[in-house]
């Protein structure tokens, strides 16, 4: 684990390292949080009485069917429910209740790469959610069915969403870069009964075939899903198998406009997403549905500020969590504006997404780190060229941000009026974690600064005890349940507990990241502490890789680390051994070639290791456990400071190196 504070690598962090950066008087100004006696209020009423605080605030934020008694049923911790008696619709609180002043405001509008427009008031969001639900009826699904999408990133994928909560159905939304393996393994885990997708989607000026993937994913095994409704995009041919496949516009013509919304328990599940964990499986985190909705609702305000008047953009896709809670749920739930953008960020070139803000007027706009530097790197005189005064605030998530890149946003993109919030946390904590409260708390570059009202969260060393000291290093945990908190992963609750919550006895939640605080009480997040790679700000498992490259007929054995990366974070890198013979020195480009797109078959793109090199064996302890933090060392080409005298074959270290 990582214990000691990172060396400052650039003049520029240490020039930043201790600066403090206060909101902008005219954020301050317009801040619905804009003193901070209101955040200590909120500090206080959640030390004082966490459930009394989570209730208080679920009444006021949550339209609901039936009020709750109880806010939160510890009787099964870890396994935590909340607002259990209550029922509501998540969908009626997403779009129905803003019917009344709301209905003629946008809700969504959104632009494809092409520069394809659409927008949805709230009344045809609530007309098009509605239909697609009765649809997903009419195919005989029914509260409690799992319903996989595999979609681009078009309005539809969240009326799709929508349409699925409408129904009380349970969506687990497969990130549109995974490959037709990757679909199957999640289809067959959730046991789905339908899936939505799409012809194709658009991306970098290709088309990406979503349709071919899932026919390859059901070509073998899925026996549970029936039904597979597909999304005109790109009007493409397509095949479509028979009494199976529908075509989604053919669909709607049949069905009603009326759908009531499914009344549900608070606790019932809203959906499934996977994600990477130390094992080779990928892990569905189940969520709930009033819990989530809050959890999304309060940071929407807390962090993001929303108001009425914002056009609110969050470049996340729908795959991953982000896509989640601030595109799909968390910005509907407040009757806010949404942009949504199909595409690159550098079709034509890199400065489309600030074209973007110009051209809606962009408000509020959160994007990941690897996407700023990325654009950092293209240079200034891209968002020199538009109009950026409609931003007031900033948004980074997915990974740490690098002083160097937090500056740029804030100077280039924010022309240090917008205040950034670094917002730390996790498909399983639901919402933000540790963020600040834009117009009341000071940020600093590269600190995602304070944990949220209500969040208990605290450092500690190997045996649990809370680390005190600044600057020094241990697990992060969250030692009260919260609303949003995942609830279990899908069908398996003893690897819920053991992942989350053995380390330190079922008492805390253990996040998987190690973490410092400051002198002043601010989080700085240092790194996972399990095989956990995070890659442009997805996150991927080291075991997940290796067995994709084991899969492969010419690999023995294989071991992934990563390395520092200056785009993407981190950078994967696999050594390798060959059944066959071992290419001199180690480096193989062809084969390098085939094994990476191997891997992209397996898992997806974003999966290909960057480097691979060839050895011929791994270096194992006499215990037979590989040493990775070796291998990390020596991806990164550093000083071999560990002790090798255990390796079972010292004379493997110049192979590994490349030396041989
Ligand atoms: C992991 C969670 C939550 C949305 C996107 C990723 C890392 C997330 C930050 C941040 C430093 C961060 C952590 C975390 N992470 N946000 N602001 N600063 N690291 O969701 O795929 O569930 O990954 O991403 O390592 O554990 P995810």
């Amino acid at each position: 684990m990582v214990t000691e504070k990172p060396q400052q690598d650039t003049i520029d962090s240490i020039l930043v390292e201790d600066r403090r950066f206060s909101p902008s008087s005219q954020f301050v100004e317009n801040a619905s949080i804009n003193n901070s006696h209101h955040l200590k209020i909120l500090n206080k009423l959640a030390s004082d009485d966490n459930e009394l605080f989570w209730a208080k605030l679920a009444h006021n934020e949550i339209d609901w069917h039936t009020r709750f008694n109880k806010a939160l049923d510890d009787s099964q911790a870890p396994h935590y429910r909340w607002f259990d008696d209550g029922t509501l619709n998540i969908s009626y609180n997403c779009i129905d209740r803003h019917l009344i002043d709301r209905a003629n405001k946008k809700a969504i509008v959104f632009e494809g790469e092409r520069g394809d427009k659409q927008t949805l008031t709230y009344r045809e969001l609530h007309l098009a959610v509605s239909r697609f639900a009765n649809v997903l009826k009419m195919y005989g699904i029914k509260r409690g069915d799992r319903v996989v999408l595999y979609m681009p990133m078009v309005p539809e994928a969240v009326i799709a969403m929508q349409a699925c909560a409408r129904i009380g159905a349970i969506h687990s939304v497969v990130f549109g870069g995974f490959s037709a393996k990757a679909l199957k393994n999640r289809i067959e885990d959730a046991a789905a009964k339908a899936v939505i997708t799409a012809d194709g989607g658009y991306r970098g000026g290709k088309i990406i075939p979503l349709k071919t993937a899932c026919d390859e994913a059901l070509s073998e095994g899925c026996n549970s899903v029936q039904t597979v409704i597909v999304l005109k995009r790109t009007a493409q041919d397509i095949p479509m198998v028979q009494d199976r496949d529908i075509y989604w516009d053919e669909a709607i013509k049949h069905v009603s406009d009326d759908c009531a919304p499914e009344w549900v328990n608070s606790e019932h599940p809203l959906f499934l997403l996977y994600t990477s964990g130390s094992t080779g499986k990928p892990k569905g985190i189940q969520h709930s549905s009033a819990g989530y909705l809050l959890g999304a609702i309060v940071t929407m305000r807390w962090v993001f500020d929303a108001n009425d008047n914002d056009i609110y953009w969050c470049t996340a896709d729908v795959g991953w969590i982000t896509g989640h809670t601030y595109v799909t749920y968390g910005p509907l739930a407040l009757g806010m504006t949404l942009f949504m953008y199909e595409g690159a960020p550098t079709v034509p070139d890199a400065g489309r997404f600030w074209k973007l803000c110009q051209d809606h007027k962009v408000t509020v706009f959160y994007t990941a780190p690897t996407a700023i530097r990325a654009l950092m790197k293209a240079g200034d005189d891209f968002p020199n060229k538009y109009d950026l005064s409609s931003l007031r605030l900033l948004g980074t998530v997915g990974e740490p941000i690098n002083p160097e890149a937090w500056m740029w946003y804030h100077r280039v993109i924010g022309k240090e009026r917008c205040p950034i919030v670094d917002t730390w946390w996790q498909t399983e904590t639901g919402a933000n974690v540790i963020a600040p409260l834009p117009g009341v708390v000071e940020t600093k570059p590269g600190s995602c600064t304070l944990p949220l009202p209500g969040m208990d969260v605290a450092i500690v060393d190997e045996s649990g005890k809370e680390i005190e000291d600044a600057d020094k290093g241990g697990y992060l945990v969250i030692k009260k349940p919260w609303p949003s908190m995942l609830r279990t992963i899908w069908g398996d609750d003893k690897r819920y507990i053991e992942t989350y919550w053995q380390r330190f006895n079922n008492k805390y939640y253990v996040a998987g990241d190690s973490a410092r605080r400051d002198k002043d009480g601010y989080y700085w997040i240092m790194g996972r502490i399990d095989d956990v790679l995070n890659i442009s700000g997805h996150r991927l498992g080291t075991m997940e890789i290796e067995s994709a490259l084991v899969a492969n007929e010419k690999v023995t054995e294989a071991a992934v680390v990563s390395r520092p990366d200056e785009l993407t974070g981190e950078a994967i890198f696999a050594y390798v051994v060959l059944k066959g013979e071992r290419p001199t020195n180690g480096i193989d480009a062809d084969l390098t070639n085939e094994l990476q797109q191997w891997v992209a078959k397996q898992i997806g793109s974003i999966a290909k290791p960057k480097e691979i090199r060839y050895a011929d064996n791994l270096p194992k302890t006499r215990s037979g456990k590989i040493m990775r933090r070796l291998l990390r060392t020596i991806a990164c080409g550093e000083e071999i400071s560990q002790d090798t005298s255990t390796l079972e074959n010292e004379a493997i270290l110049e192979q590994l190196q490349g030396k041989q």
